[in-house]
């Protein structure tokens, strides 16, 4: 099972090259410690209707700067998509590997036990890579991901927005399934979901 002392000492373990729909390339790989720049104009372009679906620390080079120096530091980890060839940043994927008490709490309330063998996940693409297929086709490698690490089902990191009808359809069509619902401290209604690993190939 790997580590993430393992990927943060060789990132290549988890890079792979990935044809996209319309025949372009992208490279799924780890979050290494000199992405700050590319990680900060990632954040930066996000667009306010991102920011609200997929909330950030902040959107500038010190939030960047903190994710590349937590790198095998605490339970995340943090892969990217980069854009080929000019090596863009347009997507970042996120796992937690520690699981909230609160996550606990709530399952447990919609009758789910989670154990320390399930993971959390939050994808965000650049705006200009959004609803081209592009977060189903990286999906297989973010399930491999989870694998690796010994992980059986993925929930999603703080939910989805309740009014985030693509991401639900994105989670659906990935074979997530609703586990409850819940009111956030910003009053807003979000999603829990889970996906079981074990009843999904690839
Ligand atoms: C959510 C996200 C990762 C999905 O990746 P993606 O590459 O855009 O998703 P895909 O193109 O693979 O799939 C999107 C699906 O939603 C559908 N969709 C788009 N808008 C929709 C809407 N308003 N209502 C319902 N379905 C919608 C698309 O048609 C597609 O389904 P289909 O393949 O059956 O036609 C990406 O859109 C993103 O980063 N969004 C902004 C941040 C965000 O919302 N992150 C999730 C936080 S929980």
């Amino acid at each position: 099972m790997l580590t993430l002392t393992e990927v943060a000492d060789d990132p290549s373990i988890l890079t792979r090259r990935l044809a996209l729909n319309d025949a372009s390339e992208v490279v799924f790989r780890p979050l290494v410690r000199t992405d700050a720049d590319r990680l900060a104009a990632f954040l930066a372009a996000l667009s306010p209707e991102s920011r609200r679906l997929s909330t950030f620390d902040g959107y500038d080079l010190a939030t960047a700067q903190d994710m590349c120096d937590a790198l095998a530091r605490y339970d995340k980890l943090r892969l990217v998509l980069e854009e080929v060839p000019s090596g863009r940043i347009v997507g970042l994927l996120e796992f937690s590997l520690d699981l909230h008490p609160e996550d606990v709490t709530r399952f447990l309330e919609a009758g789910i036990h989670l154990a320390p063998t399930d993971c959390r996940f939050g994808p965000t693409l650049a705006d200009d890579y959004q609803e081209r297929g592009v977060g189903t086709r990286v999906f297989p490698l973010v399930t491999d991901v989870a694998r690796r690490f010994g992980r059986k089902r993925i929930i999603l990191w703080g939910g989805v927005l309740a009014d985030n009808p693509r991401a639900i359809r994105y989670y659906r069509k990935n074979g997530f399934h609703l586990a409850g619902s819940f009111t956030g401290a910003d009053g807003l209604r979000s999603l829990d979901m889970i996906l079981d690993l074990d009843s999904r190939q690839g």
